[in-house]
């Protein structure tokens, strides 16, 4: 009796062994500021009380350029994580290459093709299965100011391009940076994508989503890097290869005006305590109301072993639950993906995004974010960034930058 209730424990013990094996996923990400880190606290904990365990797979790098190499790294060495937190075409290009799963049966019985929107499954799905979950919609063309130092220079938020000048002058006169910039060539390319769409929807769309020759190299892209040029007027002396969310930082502590940043620099502000309206304003960037430059974190799923499968397909459902959609989206200052999550938890910003993204998709101004690769595959996104990186730096002029954009966007096509 005794020898059969030892034996009976044991295999007990090892079945549970198994099972939590199985329950776990090993997560590639680049959520590694506060903001970020609060938000995928989130997605951690939900999982957790699903008894699925994370291991946890950070790295470092704004915009997810640092993470794309070390997954190439991973997936070469064949050791590809569970879940990786993925941009638009990239996800389209490791689908392309055969090594992401598939999630259509999760996908189907919860009716994911009704709810999230066409703009986001265009990057989830490939040859019509289920390859990513999308968490969040985030967007490119944001301001986002200090309260204080806007109430000081008349509290007026900047309706154009001049506006904001004399608003940028005005911080100068405080003695403070008028903007809190990080010069890396993400961030650099995140101002490029609102500095092109506030010179026009169509233009933005022609430039970027068509990369047509004629606009890229037209009089008006000169303009886009005469502005690029002016707005550098306005950075401090040490804005080069400073992190985006240390320039939130700058923002949050008065010590800067303004940051152009994603709607991810609102989960700093509130990660530091900071309400919208009260210590910090957000508003489109001047010039682009009505439109909105997207981009979708989703988490692409690898091809894992069988008994991964259960815990990968858990975390997918997990992500695309309503419930989680909202808590998640409140703390990372993103849209849910799914167009079905009441707006009831969100702070103004938040229902201002959900506002303008509904509204951006019915007008057809909703386009891709270049900066964040929703408008190209990494290929000519990097090109781009090249140009415009060099340009913001004066090792370019703006006619020149402009040939160069045509040159290196059609040599990476
Ligand atoms: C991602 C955001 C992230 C930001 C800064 C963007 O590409 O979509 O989720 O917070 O990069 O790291």
């Amino acid at each position: 009796m005794r020898k059969f209730l030892t034996t009976t424990a044991l295999s007990l013990a090892m079945l549970a062994g198994a099972a939590q094996a199985a329950e776990n996923v090993e997560v590639l990400h680049w959520w590694t500021s506060g903001g970020e880190a609060a938000a995928l606290d989130v997605l951690k904990k939900d999982l957790e009380s699903k008894g699925i365990t994370w291991t946890d797979m950070p790295v470092a790098g704004g915009g997810g350029t640092e993470a794309m190499t070390v997954l190439r790294a991973r997936v070469t060495a064949g050791n590809a994580p569970t879940a990786v937190q993925m941009l638009g075409f990239d996800i389209l290009d490791w689908a392309k290459e055969g090594a992401l799963g598939n999630l259509d049966e999760v996908a189907g019985k919860e009716g994911w093709d009704k709810v999230i929107p066409g703009a986001l499954q265009k990057f989830s799905k490939y040859d019509g299965h289920w390859i990513a979950a999308p968490v969040n919609v985030h967007s490119t063309n944001w301001m986002w100011i200090n309260k204080a130092a806007l109430d000081k220079a008349g509290g007026k938020e900047p309706a154009n391009w001049d506006e904001l000048i004399a608003l940028l002058d005005n911080f100068k006169a405080q003695g403070i940076t008028p903007i809190a910039h990080g010069g890396q060539p993400w961030q650099d390319a995140t101002i490029f994508d609102a500095v092109v769409l506030s010179l026009g929807n169509d233009f933005y769309k022609k430039a970027f989503i068509d990369l047509d020759s004629a606009t890229l190299g037209s009089d008006k892209m000169k303009e886009a890097f005469d502005r690029m040029t002016k707005l550098r007027s306005y950075v401090d002396d040490n804005f080069s290869g400073r992190d985006w969310n240390l320039a939130s930082g700058m923002v949050i502590e008065g010590k800067a005006g303004l940051q152009f940043m994603g709607d991810w620099a609102k989960g700093e502000f509130l990660k530091a305590k900071k309400e919208p309206g009260k210590d910090f304003v957000c508003m489109r960037f001047p010039g682009t109301q009505g439109s909105v430059t997207f981009n979708s974190d989703q988490f692409a799923m690898f091809k894992v072993a069988a008994d991964k499968v259960p815990a990968q397909l858990a975390m997918a459902s997990a992500i695309e639950s309503p419930t989680f959609q909202s808590a998640f989206n409140v703390v990372k200052g993103s849209v849910p993906a799914r167009t079905d999550v009441p707006d009831t938890a969100f702070d103004a910003c938040g229902k201002k995004a959900i506002k303008d993204l509904a509204e951006a998709n019915k007008n057809d101004t909703l386009m891709g974010s270049m900066a964040h690769g929703h408008a190209n595959p990494a290929a000519v996104k990097n090109a781009i960034y090249d140009v415009v990186t060099r340009e913001f730096n004066g090792e370019l002029t703006s006619e020149a930058a402009v040939k160069e954009l045509v040159t290196a966007v059609e040599a990476a096509k």
